[in-house]
C-alpha cells in the first residue's frame, strides 16, 4: 500500500464560513494562492448556498471567477460545496469542474444544517448528482456526524452503512467521512472502518476531522494505520459549523503535514510555504493559531 497521502485543503470553505466578519474576496484569494503554492493541490474553495446561512461565503462566485482567472486549474483541483440545484446552477455558470454534495447520518442535523432530513436529503441531491454527472462535473460526497451529532449523540454504525451506501450510489468518487464535531476516539475510527472495509473500496473514502477534543491526530494516525490515505484539513487549524455547537475547527493542515514528514509519509506539501499561508490568514483574522506545529514553527523560525 503507498505511503503517500493526498490532503485536500478545506480551508477556505470550512476554515472561514464560521467567521463572523467578511474576508474580503481579495485575502481569500491570496490564501488559495498560497496554499496552492505550498503544495496543495485540492482545495475546496467556497460553497454555493444561501448566503443569509452562511453570509462568509456570499461572494462565493467573485471568488471563483478571481481563482479560475489567475490558477492554472489543470494542476489544481478545486471543489465547491453545493447544497442543491439552485447552488449547481451557479456552480455550473461559473464552470465549476467538481462540486461536493453533502448530508449527515442524522436527522437532526440535517434539518439544522440543510433544512432536510437525511431521506429528503437524497431526493434533492439525486438531482443534483444526476445533472452534474451529465454536465461533466465530478462529485466529491461528504457524509458527516458519523461519529456523533451534537443534537442526536451516538450515531448506530447500521445508519452510517446505511447513508453512505446512498451517498456512493449518487456516483460520488470518494466520501468524506466527517467527524463534524470532533468526538471520535482511534477505538471507534478502527471500528468503523472495519465495518466499511467489509462493504466499500477503502481506496474511495477520506477522513475529515473537526478537532474539538483534540483527538484529530491521533485519529488520523489510526485512520492511515487502517488503510486510509486522503485526508481533510485546514490550514492554521481554522474552521467550524455554525449548525454544529461547540465544535472548533478542522485539523490543522500544519499538524497534518508535521504528522506525515515524521513518519517518511509523502504528502507534497512544503511546511516552510504552508506556515506563510498559515500566517497570512492568521494575520488577516487577527487570530492566534490553535495548531501546535505551527506555533513551535514559529517559535523556532523567529527571529530571537
Ligand atoms: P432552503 O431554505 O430549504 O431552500 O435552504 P429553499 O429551496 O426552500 O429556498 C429558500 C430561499 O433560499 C429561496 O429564496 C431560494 O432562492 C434561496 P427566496 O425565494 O425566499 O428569496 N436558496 C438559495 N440561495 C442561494 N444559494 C442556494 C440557495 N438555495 C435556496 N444554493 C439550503 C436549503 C441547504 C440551501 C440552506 O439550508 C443552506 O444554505 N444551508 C447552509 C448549509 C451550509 O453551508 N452548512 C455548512 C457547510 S456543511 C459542513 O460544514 C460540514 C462539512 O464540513 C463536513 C463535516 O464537518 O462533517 C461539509
Ligand atoms: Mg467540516
Amino acid at each position: 500500500m503507498s505511503n503517500k497521502v493526498k490532503l485536500v485543503e478545506v480551508g477556505p470553505r470550512d476554515g472561514l464560513q464560521n467567521e463572523k466578519s467578511l474576508v474580503d474576496t481579495k485575502v481569500k484569494f491570496e490564501f488559495i494562492k498560497l496554499l496552492h503554492e505550498a503544495g496543495l493541490d485540492c482545495i475546496e474553495v467556497t460553497s454555493f448556498v444561501r448566503p443569509d446561512k452562511i453570509p462568509q461565503m456570499q461572494d462565493s462566485a467573485d471568488l471563483y471567477k478571481m481563482v479560475a482567472d489567475k490558477l492554472d486549474l489543470q494542476k489544481l483541483r478545486t471543489p465547491c460545496l453545493v447544497p442543491n440545484l439552485k447552488g449547481l446552477e451557479k456552480a455550473k455558470g461559473l464552470g465549476v469542474k467538481e462540486i461536493a454534495l453533502f448530508t449527515a447520518t442524522s436527522n437532526t442535523f440535517n434539518l439544522k444544517n440543510i433544512n432536510a432530513s437525511v431521506d429528503e436529503s437524497f431526493i434533492r441531491l439525486e438531482a443534483v448528482a444526476k445533472e452534474a454527472l451529465e454536465n461533466d462535473i465530478s462529485i466529491r460526497g461528504y457524509l458527516s456526524t458519523v461519529f456523533g451529532c451534537p443534537y442526536e449523540g451516538k450515531i448506530q454504525t447500521e445508519q452510517v452503512l446505511r447513508t453512505l451506501e446512498k451517498l456512493m450510489k449518487l456516483g460520488v468518487y470518494e466520501v468524506s467521512l466527517g467527524d463534524t464535531i470532533g468526538v471520535a476516539n482511534p477505538h471507534q475510527v478502527v471500528a468503523i472502518i472495519s465495518e466499511i472495509k467489509k462493504n466499500f473500496d477503502l481506496s474511495k473514502m477520506a477522513m475529515h476531522f473537526h478537532d474539538t477534543e483534540g483527538m484529530a491526530l491521533a485519529n488520523i494516525y489510526t485512520s492511515y494505520e487502517e488503510g486510509i490515505r486522503v485526508f481533510d484539513s485546514s490550514a492554521a487549524g481554522l474552521g467550524g459549523c455554525p449548525y454544529a455547537k461547540g465544535a472548533t475547527g478542522n485539523v490543522a493542515t500544519d499538524d497534518v503535514v508535521n504528522l506525515f514528514e515524521k513518519l517518511n509519509v509523502e504528502t507534497g506539501v512544503d511546511m516552510s510555504k504552508l506556515h506563510e499561508a498559515s500566517r497570512f490568514i492568521l494575520e488577516h483574522l487577527k487570530k492566534d493559531s490553535v495548531s501546535k506545529f505551527y506555533n513551535a514553527y514559529r517559535g523556532r523560525h523567529s527571529k530571537a
